[in-house]
């Protein structure tokens, strides 16, 4: 079954940038009303601990504003929760957080922090909260995501984006697997991390996967054409990827 692709635009660069300066520009909601006026299909912001980009107040603004489902970030702990809590985004992906790394480096060890998560699974859950857990595309990993009720689970795509010849060939062969077994297992498989234009569209191709949250590359790539530009053009490539290949007999001349 091959259904919609949506786009999760992450809009937290845009809050790095702000933040270099202590200024209110950019603005992140700014950012996500362009990118949802765009096509994209969703907003994903991610408050960190250390809050080095997304701020509270953004998540404040960002609930109250969008038309779009906001996917909210956030690591396994009762501070977040409660703030997920508050402001009840459409959904929220519970992804580690170590404070001393440059973005998020793994996935979320969801069997070995079975009970800690199961309690937060279950609030968010309660509250009408989507969960999507952040993990590697692994079938352990899988198993306890369907065990704790996630309804959603997020692959890591950061080995397969860093990934070169036979390795990242390796990694879109597992991240298929993975979202196979999801779907069969009645989880809906989304991906992200370090996708690009050149790179998403393998990702793309995996018809389970329903959703692709991308962020860096978009945000970057909007200052040379636009933000409303870069999210088109990640939509048109994944949009390619995911059109069905032409029969053989299509394309021939008649003659
Ligand atoms: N999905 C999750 C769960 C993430 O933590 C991130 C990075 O914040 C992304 C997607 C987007 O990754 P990138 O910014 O590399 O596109």
């Amino acid at each position: 079954m091959t259904g919609k692709l949506r786009l999760g635009v992450n809009i937290d660069h845009v809050a790095t940038v702000r933040n270099a300066r202590g200024t209110a520009y950019p603005d992140p909601l700014r950012a996500a009303l362009i990118a949802a006026e765009a096509g994209a299909d969703g907003i994903t912001a991610h408050l960190r601990e250390d809050r080095r980009h997304i701020s509270d107040e953004d998540i404040a603004r960002l609930s109250s504003s969008l038309t779009v489902p906001l996917n909210l970030e956030m690591a396994a702990t009762s501070e977040m929760l409660e703030i997920a809590l508050r402001h009840r985004p459409h959904a929220t992906c519970i992804v580690p957080e170590k404070r001393e790394e440059r973005t998020t480096e793994g996935g979320l060890d969801a069997a070995r922090q079975f009970d800690h998560l199961a309690p937060m699974v279950k609030a968010l859950t309660d509250a009408g909260i989507r969960v999507s857990l952040f993990i590697e595309p692994d079938a352990r990993q899988i198993d306890a995501a369907v065990r704790l009720g996630a309804p959603v689970v997020e692959f890591h795509t950061g080995l397969y984006a860093e990934g070169v010849g036979l390795a990242q060939t390796a990694e879109v062969a597992r991240i298929r697997e993975a979202a196979g077994i999801a779907a069969e297992s009645g989880i809906e498989p989304h991906a992200g991390h370090g996708l690009t234009y050149d790179n998403v569209g393998p990702i793309a191709a995996i018809p389970e996967i329903r959703e692709l949250n991308i962020g860096h590359f978009m945000i970057g790539e909007a200052i040379f054409v636009g933000l409303a530009e870069s999210v088109r053009q990640m939509r048109a490539a994944m949009d390619e990827a995911r059109a069905p290949a032409p029969s053989p007999a299509s394309g021939r001349g008649l003659g």
